[in-house]
């Protein structure tokens, strides 16, 4: 038995049971108490326990041991958002003169990062095609220090050339990171792959229940691991213990999940190319996808829970479809147990001008759609009601 505090302000011992917790225990505590100095020393020395939560607590070893399980790496760390995963990456490993090589279709604010963050820190940037390596060979600099790439682009659904990409990075001695939000590690593990760094946004699939915003972040190569480690800590990135506890018990389910949202998401596209209204639809699984090829070989038979459509009419077309689709949240997420809408228009590329966004084939009919966990007959009704009333205005 625990002893009585003699004060409120005194934590009592925490009470001990021969039996463990099934479900995986909360801990918030912000700072831990060591037995004396010489202990407090040897943990420093040795990386052991845990000190002060900004440097590590246990919510986030867990939830970030599980994720390298499927990631098939040790060492990664847990931040407190995607891009928190990206920044921490960036500013651990690179540094004034150097010159980074990122997709022209990144995540936006990993593009801001890009082309307005990292010069005024000094580092240089080139923005190329990911679907054609070549465009990445073509801008490597003597002083190139990384490239970083998207598996599947946001909201074009287009394939990276993963394979050449990384080729040429691994030839020319230059990091390749990895961003595997889209795809997850059940549809594509960089490792496999030549890549040296791998990023996420937990904040999405992995976590899954749109409650928590975390990201994970790690590289191939253990001081890489120590420099990614020490600017996250540093510039206080780290992940709050009940966002991290949140994401655990979503990862539990995280395989069923990505299977179904995946299937339902290949009818679904399916389903659409055929409703009146609907220009094109892109999903990898589909014969007319740009990238279908290169997707059967990157991603073999796994081709994600993420679809984009065109619909015929402007915003005001647009307008209609959301309006006639309440059930569908109009929410600028992705990878919730919920389908999700978004429309790049209006929301991700609203700071591109109308041609830039035509010349990325993004037009005011174009919508992403990240499908859950919903019966996929339903949806089909759904977006079929929501279509066809929107080619009425
Ligand atoms: C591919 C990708 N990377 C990174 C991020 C940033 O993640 P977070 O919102 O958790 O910071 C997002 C967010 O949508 C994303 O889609």
């Amino acid at each position: 038995m625990a002893e009585t505090p003699k004060s409120l302000a005194r934590r009592p011992e925490w009470p001990s049971s021969v039996s463990r917790p099934v479900a995986t225990p909360l801990q918030p505590s912000v700072v831990y108490s060591s037995p004396d100095p010489t202990a407090l020393d040897k943990q420093y020395a040795e990386g052991t326990g845990y000190t002060y939560a900004r440097e590590g607590h246990p919510n986030a070893t867990v939830l970030a041991q599980k994720i390298d399980m499927l990631e098939g790496v040790e060492g990664g760390i847990v931040n407190g958002s995607g891009m928190a995963a990206v920044s921490t990456v960036l500013f651990g490993l690179l540094k004034s003169g150097d010159h980074v090589i990122g997709a022209d279709q990144l995540y936006g604010r990993t593009l801001r990062l890009m082309t307005q963050d990292l010069p005024r820190f000094g580092i240089e940037t080139t923005l190329a095609d990911p679907t054609d390596a070549a465009s990445f060979e073509a801008a490597i600099r003597p002083n190139t220090r990384m490239m970083i790439v998207e598996v599947v682009s946001n909201p074009t659904i287009r394939i990276a050339d993963m394979e050449g990409i990384a080729k040429i990075a691994n030839e020319r001695g230059i990091l390749l990171m990895v961003d595997n939000t889209f795809t997850t590690p059940r549809g594509y593990r960089p490792f496999d792959h030549g890549a040296d760094i791998v990023v996420h946004s937990v904040t999405k699939l992995l976590a899954g229940h749109a409650d928590a915003t975390l990201g994970y972040a790690v590289a191939k190569d253990p001081a890489l691991n120590e420099a990614i480690y020490i600017a996250n800590t540093t510039f206080g990135m780290t992940a709050s213990p009940f966002d991290c506890w949140l994401a655990e018990r979503g990862l539990q389910t995280f395989e069923i999940r990505y299977d179904r949202a995946e299937a339902t998401a290949t009818t679904l596209a399916e389903a659409l190319a055929d409703v009146k209204g609907v220009k094109r639809v892109f999903h990898p699984s589909r014969n007319d996808h740009p990238d279908h090829n290169r997707a059967l070989q990157i991603l073999g038979n796994r081709p994600g829970n993420m679809l984009s459509i065109e619909i015929e009419g402007g915003r005001a077309a647009a307008d209609a479809m959301t309006r006639a689709a309440p059930e569908l949240p109009f929410a600028p997420t992705l990878g919730d147990v919920g389908t999700t809408l978004s429309h790049p228009a209006s929301s991700s590329h609203r700071a591109l001008t109308p041609e830039a966004r035509a010349d990325l084939g993004i037009s005011e009919g174009f919508f992403r759609i990240s499908v859950g966990l919903e019966d996929p007959d339903m949806l089909i009704a759904e977006f079929t009601k929501a279509i066809t009333e929107s080619q009425k205005v």
